[in-house]
């Protein structure tokens, strides 16, 4: 029994993709799932494409909710791997959830477009895998189509992301001309037959790159410059270590396409080798180890149902420690109750199913009767294990809200801390001031729309909303914090958050520069933890 316990713990692999929007994480998702066997022919998550660049009204949010809660979290097993790939919502759907799931994550995969670089959303979410120290995977995406210089792009990566970068492997031919890679690890050559539009797996060649075979297949002339650019790269580069990379000091960097299938599989291949098994997590009682027997999981999302009738929603647990069982009853930490996890449910690529069992790693749904919130802890024995609360992410757009009807502000106040419990929004409130003026604030602008139409169906509240110029948010941390002492520029406003944490709202980053300079002794922080 033990040992089966161990074997599956240590099978796992549970990682986000993090990119900029259209840069292939959709692309990748669906060939990992296709190289794993998860889905025979790649286009079958083309829907959510279809619809993500649609107009955001209700029908469409309440698609994407329903789509997103299928596609949260998708499992299937590669090479005796039992991998978990967890969704980073983005587009308009992008949201504190997209920062949320990497909490959930051990590891994280970066796609990066050839030709674009490091673009503004990767480099957030970037921040956050790098706040959590968990190794960060690159993939260089698009390399059938005319891009940047590889060599450069490496240097961008180091020099915008401020992490170091080791090529695993490097491309043959660029621009269009796009042939297959060299394994630097295994001095290997990998080309790629032409496939089905990249519908199903592709055949290559591999083999030593001194056979003169490659010279055929890539032309004489590639292959030459590839020796010249392996030596260049041998000489010039970061040297590869593993305990960096594990460390997220070192960024390993594949080169492919996802679209045609090039270099998918040796990317998937060499993640997999370097990656990590689920990893131990702090808590009020020092790190629990994946592997100790008793269940422990917190909860990093929680999804409104789609059913406005009943309020009830499913909690998103990531399980840390300890086997799961399909009926089981465990402890809810911070309201110390007994609590029986129903209708857990776990996802397989499209589908959804009933879970009977799951091991650190997973990831299960579980239905909430609304006693749920972000960052709870459950554990099945009495230690009152509780892991270290999930941080409240800035958001980056902001609204003072009213209830249209001062009669109907109870209703207001309830549906506003409820929805904000879930962590779709995140509430300040001017000091002193009363419940009547909110300050709303969310990392995607249609978080706004879903505030509106959910306080108007749910709780029975028109709204209204009158957006403020503020894009960025820092919590305060200075000693002897006083409102009145503390200094600010004329386009910035000072609030508290629902903790009465004390927070300044800006328009622009030299206010936010300024403000600290103006207030020695004081940290701005963009991540505030409990
Ligand atoms: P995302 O989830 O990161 O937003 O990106 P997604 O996979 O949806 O890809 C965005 C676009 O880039 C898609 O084109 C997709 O086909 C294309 N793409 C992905 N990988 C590659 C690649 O390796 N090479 C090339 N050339 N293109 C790639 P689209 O026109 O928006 O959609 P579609 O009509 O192809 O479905």
């Amino acid at each position: 029994m033990q040992k089966d316990f161990l074997k599956e713990v240590r099978r796992r692999r549970t990682f986000a993709i993090i990119s900029h929007p259209d840069a292939g994480k959709t692309t990748l998702t669906e060939k990992l799932l296709l190289y794993g066997g998860a889905i025979r022919l790649a286009g079958s998550v083309k829907s959510r494409r279809a619809q993500k660049h649609a107009v955001s009204d209700w029908m469409e949010i309440e698609k994407q909710r329903g789509i997103s809660v299928t596609s949260s979290v998708m499992q299937f097993d590669y090479n005796n791997y039992c991998i978990n790939i967890l969704d980073t919502p983005g587009h308009q759907d992008f949201s504190e959830d997209t920062y949320r799931t990497l909490m959930a994550a051990d590891s994280a995969v970066m796609v990066i477009d050839f030709a674009k670089g490091v673009e503004e959303q990767t480099k957030k979410l970037f921040e956050v895998c790098k706040m959590r120290g968990i190794p960060i995977f690159t993939f260089i995406n698009k390399l059938d189509r005319a891009g940047k210089d590889p060599f450069e792009l490496m240097e961008e990566i180091e020099n915008v992301l401020g992490i170091r970068s080791y090529p695993m492997n490097w491309p043959i031919g660029i621009h269009g001309n796009f042939k297959g890679v060299y394994n630097r690890q295994k001095s290997q050559i990998e080309v790629f037959n032409e496939g089905k539009h990249g519908q199903t797996v592709v055949e290559s060649v591999v083999g030593d790159v001194t056979d003169n075979i490659f010279k055929d297949l890539v032309g004489e002339d590639l292959h030459q410059q590839l020796m010249e650019e392996i030596e260049l790269l041998d000489v010039a580069g970061d040297n590869f270590d593993l305990n960096k990379v594990l460390k997220g000091e070192l960024t390993p960097v594949f080169f492919g396409s996802a679209m045609t299938n090039f270099g998918v599989r040796p990317f998937l291949e060499g993640f997999l080798e370097m990656t990590t098994p689920p990893i131990a997590r702090m808590s009020n009682k020092g790190e629990i180890d994946p592997e100790s027997n008793n269940f422990t999981g917190f909860i990093f999302k929680i999804q409104a149902n789609m059913n406005p009738a009943h309020r009830d929603r499913i909690a998103f647990i990531r399980i840390c420690s300890g086997k799961f069982q399909k009926g089981m009853s465990v402890n809810h930490v911070r309201v110390n109750k007994t609590v029986k996890l129903a209708q857990p449910q776990q996802f397989l690529a499209q589908d959804r199913a009933v879970v009977e069992e799951a091991y650190p790693g997973d990831i299960i749904g579980v239905h909430d009767p609304g006693i749920f919130n972000i960052g709870d802890t459950l554990c099945q024995d009495n230690s009152k294990v509780e892991y270290e609360g999930i941080p409240a992410f800035a958001p980056e757009h902001f609204a003072k809200v009213y209830a249209k009807d001062s009669m109907k502000r109870k209703q207001f106040v309830k549906g506003i801390e409820q929805i904000s419990e879930e962590g779709a929004i995140q509430v300040f409130k001017r000091p002193h001031a009363g419940v009547e003026e909110l300050l709303v604030g969310v990392v995607g602008v249609l978080q706004f729309e879903v505030l509106q139409y959910r306080l108007e169906k749910e709780y029975g509240v028109d709204i209204k909303m009158q957006s403020l110029p503020y894009r960025h948010v820092r919590w305060v941390e200075k000693e002897n914090f006083n409102y009145d002492r503390f200094s600010l520029t004329m386009d910035s406003l000072i609030a508290e958050d629902k903790y009465g944490k004390p927070v300044v709202l800006f328009e622009n980053q030299w206010s936010i520069q300024k403000v600290e300079e103006r207030n020695p002794g004081t940290i701005l922080k963009r991540v505030s933890t409990k």
